[in-house]
């Protein structure tokens, strides 16, 4: 899940354009943990609501989480396994929670209209924004369908929370099936997302419930683990990704508060800087069509696996029609067909939509990002105009790509020679291969965004997972002030390195 809405720097390199909030290092944190300790940080207003919100996540006792079967925030993880052993059908809880009075379960059958209609309006108004309030995610119904139907999925897992009386959709939490590599394992899981309770029950324990109702239908197919992510730190993450940004648009990233104002001849720079060709320049790129799902499906599998530790796996050619072939304002994916091999597809690359709408725009002097710490907006310097003006934000997230991963190299003798032993001969093919990779993933990329500004797209963003780290600086993606994370329930898993994590969450 794009679980966190993260401002960006304006994406011009890190050293002349730093994020909007800036990043939030380990040390920064001890240091907020011992003033905490001192009772100083609720009210020190030099520190931004980020910031605070981080600190007492690092101070949480987790209630919840502690009954669950998670590792805890400060265990060690020696060797990747379960917590505990699939269920007997006798130990499934049969009834579902209890809820307070009021409150009724319910199942959302988004085929039609009118739940779906409930379910994008509850998520409209009430989920995911960033932490000063001022963008709030925005997916589109057509995209909730993609999203919460691919091949496999059940409503049950669609479950929702009514008010009693009126009918009227409080909460909500999905579950969808999917196949998760982790290292040599492959296990069927269920992908939890869209956790969403309406504004005016939050705090109130509620979450908890949704979760433990989700994990109990789930378990009932007899299912035990399940992946999902949070920007919040839980317990235990087993692995932590930072969003980038690429900007598309600066001028209204810069308008809505998402992106640092700049003026003039900085303005002209980052303008110049962030120009992109008018065409994509790798040959045979095109959209992708049906009959390229196989393909697309062996590359996609082949990358996961020889690059990642944690990853989906498409088992059927069912799945990848549902999640790459081309859907009007949700996926966008290109292949490259092979010159001279017709109908052959050496690569692809997909990304898909994800606005954010403007709650509210930036104060008179230009943006969060300028304000110095502590100094509040004076009252009334919303600028309504920028606000009137944009009433969303047009993100693409960068969802999955392929390409060759057993390019063919062959060291010379003298190089093996040169070299002295088997291992480093196997360390110089990596270098060639990683090479190739990233020259390859640097054109598919740059393509990627010059098809998202064609869509009008404002920025592009992804998260520092996979091989995206080889060519973010060069296409001058910035790093934002974001991070997602990655759980696993009843699994425990050692740390996965950004680089090795296979999985993106919409
Ligand atoms: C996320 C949300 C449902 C949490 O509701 P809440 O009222 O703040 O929390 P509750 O009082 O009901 O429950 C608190 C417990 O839920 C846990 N929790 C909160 N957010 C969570 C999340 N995203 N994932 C897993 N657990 C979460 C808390 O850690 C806490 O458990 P703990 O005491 O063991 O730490 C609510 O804030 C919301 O709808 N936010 C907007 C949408 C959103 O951010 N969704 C999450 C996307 S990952």
């Amino acid at each position: 899940m794009a679980d966190q809405i993260t401002n960006n720097s304006s994406g011009v390199p890190e050293d002349t354009n730093k994020p909007i909030m800036s990043s939030f290092d380990q040390s920064k944190l001890r240091e907020l943990i011992r003033l905490m300790e001192k009772q100083q940080l609720s009210s020190d207003p030099v520190l931004s609501k980020r910031e605070r919100d981080e600190a007492a996540e690092q101070q949480a006792t987790h209630e919840f989480w502690n009954t669950q079967p998670v590792p805890k925030s400060i265990e060690t993880i020696q060797k990747d396994g379960p917590l505990h052993p699939p269920l007997k059908p006798e130990e499934i809880r049969q009834d579902p929670y209890a809820l307070p009075e009021g409150m009724v379960w319910c199942e959302l059958d988004i085929e039609r209209d009118s739940e779906m209609t409930e379910l994008h309006e509850l998520l409209l108004n009430h989920y995911v924004e960033d932490s000063d309030s001022m963008f709030r995610f925005s997916y589109s119904a057509e995209f909730l369908r993609w999203a919460l139907m691919p091949p496999g999925f059940s409503k049950l897992w669609h479950v929702g929370v009514r008010e009693a009386g009126t009918g009227v959709l409080l909460a909500f939490i999905s579950g969808i099936p999917v196949d998760v590599m982790v290292r040599d394992r492959t296990m069927g899981m269920a992908e939890i997302n869209f956790l969403c309770l309406h504004k005016s029950l939050r705090s109130q324990r509620l979450a908890p419930l949704l979760i433990k109702e989700v994990t109990r239908r789930v378990h009932q197919v007899g299912i035990f683990q399940a992946i999902y992510t949070a920007g919040r730190l839980l317990p235990k993450p087993v692995s932590t990704c930072r969003y980038f940004h690429r900007t598309l648009n600066p001028r209204k990233l810069m308008d809505t508060g998402f992106s640092k104002k700049l003026e003039g001849v900085q303005l002209l720079k980052l303008q110049a800087a962030l120009r992109l060709p008018a065409q994509p320049g790798v040959a045979g790129l095109r959209a992708m069509r049906k009959g390229d799902v196989g393909q697309v499906r062996k590359l996609l599998n082949r990358q996961l696996k020889t690059r990642c530790e944690v990853a989906p796996v498409f088992k059927t050619d069912a799945e990848i029609a549902h999640w790459f072939l081309p859907r009007q304002g949700v996926i966008w994916t290109y292949v490259v067909e092979d010159a001279e091999h017709p109908g052959r597809v050496t690569d692809f690359v997909s990304f898909y939509s994800l606005p954010s709408s403007v709650l509210k725009a930036p104060s008179a002097q230009g943006g969060s990002g300028v304000r110095a710490k502590g100094v509040r907006k004076p009252p009334g310097a919303i600028s309504k105009t920028a606000s009137q003006q944009h009433a969303m934000v047009n993100a693409a997230y960068l969802f999955y790509y392929g390409t060759k991963t057993d390019y063919d190299v062959v060291l010379t003798a003298e190089e093996k020679a040169a070299a002295g032993g088997q291992k480093k001969e196997k360390a110089l093919v990596k270098e060639r291969v990683d090479a190739l990779i990233k020259e390859r993933l640097t054109e598919l990329m740059r393509d990627a965004l010059v098809m998202a500004s064609a869509a009008q797209f404002d920025v592009f963003n992804c998260l520092d997972m996979m091989d995206n780290a080889m060519f973010t600086s060069e296409l001058r993606f910035g790093p934002g002030d974001g991070f997602l994370r990655y759980y696993f329930f009843n699994y425990m898993a050692r740390n996965v390195d950004a680089s090795k994590v296979g999985f993106v969450m919409v």
